[in-house]
């Protein structure tokens, strides 16, 4: 009969997840021995997905600390090791569920997580920096967040979560998306070029062939949430979305000072072809805090009034209520984040802009995960 302490090795064990999988690495194949002798040291081997592993650091000190957590464990010997073909074969295939066709978990019928299809009618009006910042907040929410980066224009989300740098692990033909310290994981359409100085023209079919793979070859796991963020306009991303994921749900971005109509016209065509729903605008750099009479006094910089009058538009154009889900300040601070590779929500909760997005980030949220959400995205889409 094993140790009660080996016993109880093993439960620390299986405590520690995959940083990039995120599920227990005793249930992936990847502790390969662990013994215990009459001193209490405990010898162990830790088989990573793959040699050069960028988080074997993070794997090493949380397996240290499990092990050391145990009482009676004097000492830990801790030897990493590589899987072999064989054993990154039979990780795939727990990973698909023995499913071997390619499919995009997110299109299932029976799928829980929410898909938000981040969108706006032009550039530079803060999608990217909306975008991450709502992805971190849900997760300092608890929830499970996924981030595609699939606007072909920009690749700036990575470099916005500080893993500007950081190159997808791969285990035969999955990609594992890349954890940010922010706690989600996320995906670039940047990182599927081979080579990062590479000037790639996304366009068509190729852009289609990214989107699916950052869709169905990227392993997501169990995510409450997936963001997309899209490059702006309307365009060939917009069709393959609305082809692949009919269920996602779409949030428009705008700055107050945009010819309202426009853009609205713009997001309408899109969710209209795309069957989706609009599940609200953030108006972004909507006011300057007067730096001194403070925030009551609102400099509108970009004049005001475009996130309201987009929401207008499109609730009466579609026959459903589309919300101002909220009103993002001017804030140095969170273009600072964005550079510096922190977003706002993390380096500064508490600063107007923070607030705002995080109250934000709680509305979609409470929209809850799975099938309540489903049935929204199954509502006739409305009049056009
Ligand atoms: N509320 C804000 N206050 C101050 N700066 C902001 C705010 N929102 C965004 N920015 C800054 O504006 C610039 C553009 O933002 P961002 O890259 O998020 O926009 P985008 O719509 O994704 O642009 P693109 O079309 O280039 O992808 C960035 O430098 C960002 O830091
Ligand atoms: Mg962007
Ligand atoms: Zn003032």
């Amino acid at each position: 009969m094993a140790s009660p302490v080996l016993e109880q090795v093993h439960a620390a064990l299986a405590t520690v997840n995959d940083p990039e999988i995120r599920k227990p690495i005793t249930e992936l194949g990847m502790v390969e021995s662990v013994e215990l002798d009459a001193a209490g040291k405990v010898v162990l081997t830790v088989l990573l997905t793959v040699s050069g592993c960028p988080l074997k650091d993070t794997i090493t000190r949380d397996v240290t600390a499990a092990v050391t957590s145990v009482a009676g464990v004097t000492d830990v010997d801790l030897t990493l090791g590589v899987m072999s073909d064989e054993q990154r074969a039979g990780l795939q295939q727990t990973l698909r569920g023995g499913q071997t066709q390619r499919e995009i978990p997110f299109a299932r019928s029976d799928s829980l997580t929410k898909v938000y299809a981040v969108a706006s009618g032009k550039g530079g009006v803060g999608k990217s920096s909306v975008t991450v910042n709502l992805a971190v907040a849900m997760a300092h929410q608890g929830l499970k967040v996924g981030l595609v980066d699939a606007d072909v224009y920009g690749h700036s989300v990575p470099a916005m979560l500080g893993v500007g740098d950081v190159r997808p692990t791969q285990v035969e033909e999955m990609i594992m998306p890349v954890p940010t310290p922010g706690g989600i994981s996320v995906i670039s359409i940047g990182m599927l070029k081979p080579r990062r100085d590479q000037v790639v023209a996304w366009r068509g079919p190729m852009l289609d062939r990214a989107l699916v793979q950052m869709l169905s070859d990227v392993y997501w796991g169990d995510l409450d949430v997936l963001f997309l963020d899209l490059p702006p306009g309307t365009g060939d991303i917009a069709i393959s979305l609305g082809q692949h994921l009919p269920n996602a749900e779409v949030l428009v971005v705008t700055t107050p000072q945009e010819a309202a109509a426009e853009v609205a016209e713009r997001a309408g065509t899109m969710a209209s072809m795309m069957h989706q729903r609009v599940v609200g605008v953030v108006e972004n750099m909507s006011f300057l805090p007067c730096p001194h009479c403070g925030p009551d006094h609102r400099l509108e910089v970009f004049g005001s009034g475009g996130g309201a009058r987009v929401a207008a538009t499109l609730s009466a154009r579609f026959g459903y209520d589309v919300p101002v889900l909220g009103e993002i300040p001017l804030d140095l601070d969170l273009r600072a984040g964005g550079d510096s590779g922190t977003p706002i929500v993390e380096s500064s909760p508490g600063s107007p802009s923070a607030t705002q997005l995080t109250q934000i980030a709680g509305t979609l949220s409470g929209r809850g995960r799975g099938l309540a959400g489903m049935q929204l995205g199954l509502t006739p889409a409305g009049k056009f």
